[in-house]
């Protein structure tokens, strides 16, 4: 799929930009949300990332964990997931009622009694949202600015990871409820059944739905962004072998900051030389894939003007001679 198939597609809900750390995923993102709110498309871009780049990418403050109207455009939304925040909301949607406290405690005696600790706080905080915007009608689109490839693959095999443990639980569950039931029968304790259980239960649901949604390829795609070089090229194989494990589809890879021809710089030439051989194995290895080169533009991209400017070469029919 092109990114102006992936943008235009009404079905497309959720894109992820995703790659090594300093490629472009924040400006991919940018400038694909920017791009997807001037269709028309009701557009939120959020960083799962915990060193949150997007208030500098556009220039505005996007921070606080709250979601916020990006000036300058209609339709778009930003937010940048605040930990403190992030977690509260997931023990919430883990459990009505009790305190964090007693969930933290409750979470650490399953996960030590079922073998399994409860998974990473940063990811959970950031799947947690995942989750929520997943019933969320409110946007038609969620654009995601992933952190760099080992903390979203942590992220993102967090679906399976927390169906496990949940599944752990509910066993533990099945185990000592009998015995629960012994200890009120003796101590005449009352018989209203834990509701947090059933809300185990659902969770475990809303998670296998989330996982549906995300190996649809109608309704998802995660975008590779790569340098054209050897170790972004290696982390590259490594992300897109991951996310064919777990179905997530991804048909597109940006090759960012191409060097341009500039035949009086003979160390731009020689970068050049460099970054085109590479971009040839990547053809060659990836030829089953979209590609997308991208030049290296003169200064930063920031602001909506030079996200727009990055967006135009995204979607751009023909690919520029680079
Ligand atoms: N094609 C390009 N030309 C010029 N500058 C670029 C280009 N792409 C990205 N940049 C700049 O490179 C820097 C890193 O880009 P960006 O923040 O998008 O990368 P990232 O992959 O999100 O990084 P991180 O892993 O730190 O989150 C930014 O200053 C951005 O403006
Ligand atoms: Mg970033």
């Amino acid at each position: 799929m092109t990114i102006r198939d992936i943008l235009y597609t009404d079905s497309i809900k959720f894109i992820l930009s995703g790659g090594k750390g300093g490629v472009g995923k924040t400006s991919c993102a940018g400038a694909m949300a920017v791009l997807s709110a001037k269709h028309g498309f009701r557009t939120l871009v959020l960083s799962t990332d915990p060193a949150h780049s997007l208030s500098d990418s556009f220039d505005q403050d996007l921070s606080g964990g709250d979601i916020v109207a990006i000036e300058g455009i209609d339709n778009l939304w930003g937010l940048e997931i605040d930990s403190k925040k992030g977690m509260k909301e997931f023990q919430d949607n883990l459990q009505t009622g009790g305190t964090g406290a007693e969930f933290e405690m409750a979470s650490q005696m399953l996960g030590d009694v079922s073998g399994m600790s409860p998974p990473g706080s940063d990811e959970a905080m950031a799947f947690g949202k995942m989750l929520e915007f997943l019933e969320d009608t409110s946007y038609d689109r969620v654009i995601f600015d992933t952190a760099p490839t080992g903390h979203t693959l942590k992220l993102l095999e967090l679906p399976d990871l927390l169906d496990s443990w949940l599944g752990k639980v509910l066993t533990f569950r099945q185990r000592i409820s009998s015995m629960m039931s012994g200890l009120r029968g003796m101590f005449g304790g009352g018989q209203d059944e834990d509701s947090s259980w059933e809300m185990i239960q659902r969770t475990k649901d809303k998670i296998r739905a989330a996982k549906l949604q995300l190996q649809d390829s109608d309704v998802t795609q995660f975008v590779v962004v790569l340098i054209p070089e050897a170790m972004a090229v290696f982390e590259t194989q490594r992300l897109l072998g991951s996310l064919n494990g777990w179905k997530i589809p991804a048909s597109h890879l940006v090759i960012n900051q191409l060097v341009p021809e500039n035949p009086s710089c003979k160390f731009c030439d020689q970068r050049r030389q460099m970054q085109q051989s590479n971009l040839k194995d990547i053809r060659e290895l990836y030829s089953d894939l979209d590609i997308t080169p991208v030049p290296l533009f003169e200064g930063e991209i920031r602001g909506i003007d030079g996200l727009q400017r990055l967006g135009e070469i995204l979607i751009r029919e023909k690919e520029v001679g680079l």
